[in-house]
C-alpha cells in the first residue's frame, strides 16, 4: 500500500501548493507578458511611471525607500532621478496635482495606482496603453478602444506616435473596431513601445503587491520541502514496519 499512500500524499501536496505558484493574471485581453521577478524591467518601469504617469496618478501606499530597497536603486539615484514631489525617502508617492484641479482639467479623477493592476489586471492596462487613437471630436484629441471616451489624454503619444482606428465598413459587424494604422511615427519603434508599456505595467503589478515575487519563490521552496519530507516519511514508514512484516 505505501506506494498508493505516497501517491495520494503527493496529490494532496500539489493541490495545496499549485495555486501558490500559478500566475493570477486573467482577463480577455492578450497577455502583457510581464514578469515581476525581472528587476531590470521593474527599474525601467519605475522610471517610466515617475516620468510619464506620476504627474497625475499617485501611489499612496508605496514609499520611496521601499521601492529603492526592492528594486536595488541606490538612494542618491532615487533622489536625483525618481523623486519629483518630495525629498523625504520615507514619504509615499503623491502627485503635485490636487483633486479639484484634476476634476476641472480632465472631468474625471486619475485613479491612484497602488492597486490598479489588481483591480484592472496588467493585460487590461497593457491594452489600454495601446488603445489610444486620433479622434478630433474629443477634448483630448484622442479616444481609446479599451475605455471609450476616456478622460485620459494620450500622454505617450510622443513615444508611440499617433494611430488612427479603422472600423469595419460593411456587414453585420459594421462600425466595429478592425485595426490601427500608425499615421504619425513616434520616437520609439512599435517593438520598443511594447517594451516600454510592458515595463510600466510590470511596475504597476509590483506596487500592487510588493511581496508577490517573494511569495511565489517561497511557494516553490515550500513545495520542494514538502516533496522531500514526503520521501523521508515514506522511508521512515518502511523502516518502522520492516520487522513487523
Ligand atoms: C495628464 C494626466 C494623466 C497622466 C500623465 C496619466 N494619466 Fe492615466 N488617467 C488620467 C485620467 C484623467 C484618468 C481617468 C480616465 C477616465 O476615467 O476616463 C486616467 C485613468 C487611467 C487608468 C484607468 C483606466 C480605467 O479603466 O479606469 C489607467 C490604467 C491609467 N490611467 C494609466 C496611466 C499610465 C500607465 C500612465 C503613465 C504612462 C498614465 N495613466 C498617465 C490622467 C492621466
Amino acid at each position: 500500500m505505501p506506494i498508493k499512500k505516497l501517491a495520494s500524499a503527493l496529490a494532496a501536496v500539489l493541490l495545496v501548493a499549485l495555486p501558490l505558484v500559478s500566475s493570477a493574471n486573467e482577463g480577455s485581453y492578450p497577455p502583457a507578458g510581464n514578469d515581476v521577478r525581472n528587476i531590470a524591467s521593474l527599474q525601467r518601469g519605475a522610471r517610466n511611471y515617475m516620468n510619464y504617469c506620476s504627474g497625475c496618478h499617485s501611489a499612496k501606499f508605496v514609499r520611496y525607500n521601499r521601492l529603492a530597497a526592492d528594486l536595488n536603486i541606490p538612494e542618491a539615484e532615487l533622489k536625483k532621478n525618481l523623486m519629483f514631489t518630495s525629498d523625504k525617502v520615507a514619504d509615499t508617492i503623491k502627485t503635485a496635482m490636487t483633486a479639484e484641479d484634476a476634476k476641472k482639467w480632465f472631468g474625471n479623477l486619475p485613479p491612484d495606482f497602488s492597486l490598479i493592476a489588481r483591480s484592472r489586471g496588467t493585460d487590461y492596462i497593457y491594452a489600454f496603453l495601446h488603445g489610444f487613437y486620433r479622434d478630433p471630436s474629443r477634448p483630448t484629441g484622442v479616444n481609446n478602444t479599451v475605455l471609450k471616451g476616456t478622460a485620459m489624454p494620450h500622454v505617450l503619444a510622443d513615444l508611440q506616435g499617433v494611430q488612427t482606428a479603422v472600423f469595419k465598413a460593411e456587414g453585420a459587424e459594421k462600425g466595429e473596431f478592425e485595426k490601427f494604422e500608425l499615421t504619425q511615427k513616434g520616437t520609439l519603434t512599435p517593438e520598443q513601445y511594447d517594451e516600454f508599456v510592458r515595463d510600466t505595467v510590470n511596475f504597476l503589478q509590483y506596487i500592487g503587491e510588493p511581496i508577490e515575487a517573494k511569495r511565489k519563490d517561497l511557494g516553490v521552496w515550500v513545495t520542494l520541502f514538502l516533496l522531500m519530507f514526503t520521501g523521508f516519511a515514506y522511508l521512515l514508514n518502511k523502516e518502522y514496519w520492516k520487522d513487523v512484516h
